[in-house]
């Protein structure tokens, strides 16, 4: 349900949540593993992480690690990890540069393209076919200057599921484009290794009905957010900077150079999209947010936190500390409280579920959504 008035009293029910074991049991995690993460599009990095041919990052996606790498006709190619030998990792460090992928085991070599181009007396074995014996390809695309990858052997459609999902929210996908968050640089990131199941953050970012007791930086930039409606619960519609804030950062003050092609409407406005299951995106006047979130137990979840600004205040070593404060700030309060929410999940109060108020009513289809995914 999408709430279309804020001034319009709602029929003020409560709605339930899903059981505190949805949260807990490691078998509804593993098939979240293997039903949402290895069949839906994930955001893993930030193309520009991978700048140059031979360099690679390694990412967690569902169950399986991939390695994400560029090709040396400069493409984003994504693999399985899994040597096609006897299974050994092919690359062992979280990040680094190849001129090719050598299993450390018995040095099969594959080249940027996942093709097997050596091992130890491989032409004596002119039966192997290379082709078949390449590193497992994954599909993979790039999109607002990220690489999106999807384990699945049939991806659903990038189009309709997350520029979908874009569009559901913005009402259309074009504002988004006026960010230009494909050209933008990262000016700071942080990591944060959050105990608490991966949907109690979704959820979190999802409403604002906690704002005012936990986010008073945030509240103070954006006034209408004490009252506890979040963004997200209009379609298209942002939610507008105080009359005396003169940008989006931790006391109010100026941020930045803006975005140049912003729209008036976006001015003095901020915007948050949630693009599932992994994604959170917070635009405002003169920088992007970008969270990626790689879910590691049924209680524990990684979240990769980029702020993006215009590339020239990126390279001047413009001061964005106030900028980057104020939601680092609004991170750690978020997720401080699924951290003290996670271990009441497996309380027998909780067994039924909680509650929902009106202004968190549309978690719900966040809710369908996870619930159709994981059905038969
Ligand atoms: S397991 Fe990789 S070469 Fe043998
Ligand atoms: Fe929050």
């Amino acid at each position: 349900m999408i709430i279309d008035q804020l001034d319009q009293p709602l029929p003020g029910s409560l709605r339930r949540t899903p059981p505190g074991s949805a949260y807990t049991d490691p078998g509804v995690f593993a098939r979240e593993q293997e039903r949402i993460f290895e069949t839906t599009w994930m955001c893993v990095v930030r193309s520009g992480d991978i700048p140059r041919a031979g360099d690679y990052k390694l990412v967690q996606v569902g169950s399986e690690q991939l390695i994400v790498s560029r090709n040396r006709r400069g493409q984003i190619r994504a693999f399985f990890n899994v040597c096609r030998h006897r299974g050994m990792r092919v690359c062992t460090e979280d990040a680094g540069s190849r001129r090719t992928f050598q299993c450390g085991y018995h040095a099969w070599t594959y080249d940027l393209d996942g093709r097997l181009m050596a091992a130890p007396n491989l032409t004596k074995m002119p039966d192997v076919d290379a082709d078949e014996y390449a590193l497992r390809a994954v599909s993979v695309r790039e999109w607002i200057g990220y690489v999106w990858v999807c384990t699945a052997d049939e991806p659903p459609s990038f189009e309709e599921t997350v520029l979908g999902e874009v569009a559901t929210r913005l009402g259309v996908v074009e504002p988004l484009d006026n960010y230009q968050i494909d050209e933008l640089a990262v000016g700071a990131r942080v990591g944060y290794e959050v105990k608490a199941n991966w949907k109690l953050i979704v959820e979190n970012f999802m409403e604002c009905y906690h704002c005012a007791t936990i986010h008073p930086e945030l509240t103070e930039v954006i006034p209408e957010f004490a009252d506890g409606w979040a963004a997200q619960t209009h379609v298209g519609r942002g939610a507008p900077f105080g009359d005396d804030i003169e940008g989006f950062t931790v006391d109010g003050s100026a941020g930045v150079a803006a975005l140049p092609l912003i729209a008036p409407d976006q001015e003095r406005n901020y915007y948050a999209i949630t693009i599932r299951p992994n994604v959170f995106i917070n635009m405002v006047p003169d920088h992007v947010i970008v969270h990626r979130m790689f879910p590691t137990s049924e209680s524990s979840t990684y979240v990769e936190c980029d702020w993006l600004f215009l590339p020239e205040v990126v390279e001047a070593g413009v001061d964005v500390t106030k900028s980057v404060e104020l939601f680092d700030r609004v991170n750690r309060q978020d997720f401080d409280a699924c951290e003290k929410t996670q271990p009441a999940m497996s309380s027998r109060v909780y067994r039924d579920g909680g509650a929902l108020v009106p202004a968190e009513h549309h978690i719900e289809l966040f809710h369908e959504w996870v619930e159709q995914m994981l059905a038969d």
